[in-house]
């Protein structure tokens, strides 16, 4: 399947699943409020929720920015941007339709972006990545949530076909892909290593960045100054369209 193909039936998949999204799935996405947090938004900043689905996310995002700063969500799917609207919509808060490894994600600079159990979803991860470090200002914050399987056991693969059949891919990892642009990572395992959640930082040519290796809050990489990676799938090498 070549990648408009793999668009095409994920923007079909979450249209089909709008209505039963968020009873069938919120038991299993867990920490989208932790997240939030850690992104340690300001009164007054912007912030966009990529893959933004029904919108769950929305009025967390609201209350960090307040009344003064700005929500933008950008989604895929018109069906779930459809009960997005229904439930999110407020003055400060901009949904949108777009695909956001095609599309400019927003016109203008974040002050941070989350991807909420949707880097999985994307079916070109490292282009949507990119648009969002794009326009992240300096010291600006990313938050990923999501699902990883990175073994090859038994309940690794059936976790991985699970995700095929969401139109997911949850092999992808983005931490040598950020750390490679030289954001600062900080990164939480949850779901027992079945899931992870990250908070990381545009490089601020003000800060000088040290490493600063693990602590208990998590495990802490530093920027350092090397070539960009790819986003890593199980394979360790560049993702691959998924069939
Ligand atoms: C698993 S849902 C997560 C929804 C929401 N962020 C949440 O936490 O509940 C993944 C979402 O990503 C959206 N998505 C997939 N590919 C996308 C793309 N290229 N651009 C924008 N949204 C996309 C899907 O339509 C779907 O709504």
């Amino acid at each position: 399947m070549d990648s408009e193909e793999l668009r095409d039936r994920s923007r079909k998949f979450y249209d089909r699943q709008a209505v039963w999204y968020e009873a069938t799935r919120r038991p299993f996405l867990l920490g989208r409020r932790q997240v939030i947090a850690a992104l340690g938004l300001q009164a007054g900043e912007t912030v966009l929720d990529v893959g933004c689905g029904t919108g769950w996310n929305i009025p967390h995002l609201r209350q960090g920015v307040g009344p003064g700063g700005r929500v933008i969500g950008l989604e895929m799917s018109g069906r779930m941007l459809e009960r997005a609207r229904r439930t999110g919509s407020a003055p400060n808060v901009v949904l949108r339709q777009g695909d956001a490894s095609r599309d400019d994600v927003a016109v203008e600079p974040l002050d941070a972006a989350l991807f909420s159990y949707s880097l999985s979803a994307i079916p070109e991860p490292e282009r949507a990545l990119d648009n969002v470090l794009r326009r992240l200002r300096p010291g600006g914050r990313l938050g990923i949530v999501d699902f990883r399987v990175r073994g090859a056991g038994a309940l690794d693969a059936l976790l991985l076909a699970h995700g095929r059949r969401c139109s997911c891919d949850f092999a992808v990892d983005p931490v040598p892909y950020l750390l490679g642009r030289g954001l600062a990572v900080r990164v939480h395992p949850q779901l027992f290593g079945y899931g992870y959640r990250l908070v990381a930082a545009q490089p601020d040519p003000q800060i000088v960045s040290e490493r600063t290796g693990a602590g208990a809050a998590g495990a802490v990489w530093s920027a350092r100054s090397r070539p960009p990676s790819p986003v890593r799938s199980r394979a360790g090498g560049p993702r691959t369209p998924r069939g």
